[in-house]
């Protein structure tokens, strides 16, 4: 078998030839790239000029022994994982081991199965933390952009379009279920825009009682209505040079909707119960979780009014549409609520991402986000598990999709079938198929082309 950077890499050290020989071709045949070395220090030399992960070692060598090599090891490079093998019988210095970070023990005489899982989960485990390293440095790269995660081609092309607009003054719609990010983009088109320097004022059209949202946005006279005891600014005046985001748009009533009509056509409006015409330089950002569209055709919505505000649309993918950004989503999210909490959490086990993936997030990003911090929260050690999920996520097995195998159907038959269904799981995504099944990328494209 060719060696490549991705074949699985284990370092065995003992003593003892004959048991070099027999571990370097029992991992062999599992698939390792197998280095033997006959003494610790030899040992450390190899793992300074290679790159192993794992490291197989007997406990009882002449000179530096194992357990100096274990500690040595975990000092200089926590990340690899050691498999410590002890005589029967010295059971104590197997428990020493772990305590001293060792990832597993086995027993001489060796049996081969068991020297084979334990090995193969010592790489997982060690493969997993690299995988969630990438991640981060992955993540620093794109965060940049006072973090929208997403390097999905759907969140591309929305940050494309953002970057292309944001210098312009016509107006947007985002248009977008509940949680997909609307408000945050509509930050980020502000931020990017010239009028940067200038304010960003939101409004929830649909948090605001009808008979206040006209003086909210247009400001009134003094005594324009009851309890009107001075005259106030609306938000467009206090928008002005600036952007104005109105939150929920489909819910504003059909007078407000004229008012707003004349705004836009004419950049000027009056106050309640005034006759003064103010002018004011404002860019408007729409926002809407129901089709605007839809609501033209049911009459509730203003055509005329639909088509000013639709100048630029941008409409956000749900969560499960970009199933590949969970990942990177969860990773950001649990950093953010590690942060925040003070908690070492670093990592998400293989389990608890699955699913993650499987999950089909009716809140998106925002019910991502409070998994996370839910999960965040309980998790006791550096790994979110599934026990740490809500129960609504962690319940949702039935999402997972599974694959039945008859008995005695051939190993690589097998593989495949998993390679395939997986890709269907993932969208056709290979990076992500292969992150879920702990393989190298390029080993999704061989073993399908054969
Ligand atoms: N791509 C993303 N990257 C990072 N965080 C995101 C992303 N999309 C959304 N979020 C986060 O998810 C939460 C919900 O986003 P936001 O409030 O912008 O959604 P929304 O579309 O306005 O939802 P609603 O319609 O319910 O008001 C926020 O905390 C936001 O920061
Ligand atoms: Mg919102």
């Amino acid at each position: 078998m060719e060696a490549t950077r991705t074949q699985p890499r284990v370092l065995v050290v003992d003593d003892d030839q004959s048991a070099l020989d027999s571990l370097r071709q029992i991992l062999e045949r599992e698939g390792f790239v197998v280095g033997c070395e006959s003494s610790a220090e030899a040992g450390l030399e190899a793992l300074r000029s290679e790159d192993y992960v794992v490291v197989l070692s007997d406990l009882r060598m002449p000179g530096m022994d194992g357990m100096d090599l274990l500690k040595t090891i975990k000092a200089s490079r926590p990340d690899t994982e050691v498999v410590i093998m002890t005589a029967f019988g010295t059971i104590e210095k197997a428990v020493e081991a772990m305590r001293e970070g060792a990832y597993d023990f086995v027993t001489k005489p060796l049996k081969r199965p068991l020297v084979v899982r334990s090995v193969t989960r010592a790489h997982e485990k060690a493969a997993l933390k690299a995988e969630n390293l990438a991640l981060r440095a992955e993540l620093e790269a794109v965060a940049g952009d006072r973090s929208i995660i997403g390097t999905s081609a759907a969140m591309r092309k929305v940050m494309d379009t953002v970057s292309q607009v944001a210098q312009a003054s016509a107006t947007v719609l985002l248009q977008g279920e509940s949680g997909t990010g609307k408000e945050l983009i509509a930050r980020a088109i502000h931020r990017k825009s010239s009028r940067s320097n200038g304010p960003f004022v939101a409004i929830n059209c649909a948090a605001i009682p009808v008979t206040l949202l006209e003086s909210e946005l247009f400001g009134h006279e003094r005594g324009a209505f009851t309890g009107a005891f001075s005259r106030r600014e609306g938000r467009f005046k206090l928008a002005d040079r600036g952007t104005l985001f109105l939150d929920e748009v489909a819910e504003m009533d059909p007078m407000v909707q004229a008012k707003l009509l004349r705004v836009l056509q004419e950049g000027e409006f009056e106050r309640l119960g005034g006759t003064q015409t103010i002018k004011t330089d404002v860019r408007v950002i729409a926002s809407s979780n129901k089709s605007l569209m839809d609501l033209v055709k049911a009459k509730s919505f203003r055509e005329d009014l639909f088509y000013r505000l639709n100048v630029i649309m941008i409409h956000l993918p749900t969560l499960r549409e970009r199933t590949e950004d969970i990942p990177l989503l969860a990773q950001h999210f649990m950093a953010r609520y590690a942060d925040k909490n003070r908690k070492d959490v670093r990592t998400i086990s293989r389990e608890s991402a699955e699913l993650l993936m499987a999950h089909d997030w009716p809140g998106n990003v925002r019910e991502l986000e409070n998994t996370l911090e839910h999960a965040v929260v309980l998790c006791r050690g550096d790994t979110v598990r599934t026990e740490d999920l809500p129960e609504l996520v962690a319940r949702d097995t039935d999402a997972r999709q599974f694959l039945t195998i008859q008995l005695g159907t051939p190993l690589d038959e097998i593989e495949h079938k998993v390679i395939q269904q997986t890709l269907r799981m993932t969208k056709g995504n290979k990076r992500l198929a292969a992150q879920l099944l702990g393989i190298a990328t390029r080993t999704v494209y061989r073993k399908l082309e054969n």
